[in-house]
């Protein structure tokens, strides 16, 4: 699998590019700010876009979700369900897993799936705190952390939905992935990039939730 990191817009967001290369199939992960700039990315490397896929509903994260719907019907927005409550027009069939945003298809994961993506796969994994439908993914050797994790710090907990103690469990859950697996946030916070390995030695937060809850509360509330 492929990754091009785009920063994009007024909060140093970054969107996502993963694709498969034997067969060029591609997922945007956290579409948002400058549609026409991942576009381009994707019509220069002949990528077709498979999966529209969000680390959690907060608009500065999928702002441009709908740009890329209303050009494939054949694409759904992906996210975990229970971040629909941030969708002003999301419409769950069932509390199931599919419905409607902005009238085009919306999926909703239940956490721990995993997607299809060319060859390969892309494994949900479900990190509530800062939303309640937070989730990561990973993918040969990455994983995209959106808003639970950046670079020496963690996610706001001060947000509708927010949940300390969920964070810090999803912390745990991150850091039990290999140490070389290579962490990819959601904004440019402090950097682009990093390890879960360098996390667990560096970032305080992680650090503090591998210590003791009431530690890691003390901090992040
Ligand atoms: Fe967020």
């Amino acid at each position: 699998m492929k990754i091009k990191q785009l920063k994009l817009g007024p909060m140093d967001n970054f969107s996502y590019i993963v694709w498969d290369e034997s067969l060029n199939e591609a997922a945007v992960i956290d579409p948002a700010w400058q549609p026409g700039a991942i576009e381009e990315f994707l019509l220069h490397e002949k990528l077709a876009l498979k999966l529209l896929l969000l680390t959690h509903a907060h608009p500065d994260h999928a702002n441009a979700a709908l740009y890329f719907l209303q050009k494939d019907k054949d694409l759904a927005l992906t996210m975990h369900k229970e971040d629909a409550f941030l969708l002003d027009d999301a419409v769950s069939a069932g509390g199931g897993s599919a419905g409607l945003f902005g009238g085009k298809p919306l999926k909703l994961l239940n956490g721990e799936e995993e997607l299809a993506l060319g060859r390969g796969k892309i494994k949900v994994i479900h990190t509530p705190g800062h939303t309640p439908g937070s989730v990561s993914y990973a993918a040969d050797g990455a994983v995209f952390t959106g808003d639970t994790l950046f670079v020496g710090e963690c996610g706001r907990v001060d947000l509708p939905g927010s949940d300390p103690k969920a964070l810090r469990q999803s912390l745990l859950k991150l850091a039990a992935l290999p140490d070389n697996a290579v962490v990819w946030p959601g904004h440019a916070y402090n950097g682009n990039t990093s390890t879960i390995g360098v996390q667990k030695e560096y970032n305080i937060y992680m650090k503090l939730a591998a210590k003791s809850e009431a530690e890691f509360l003390k901090a992040a509330v």
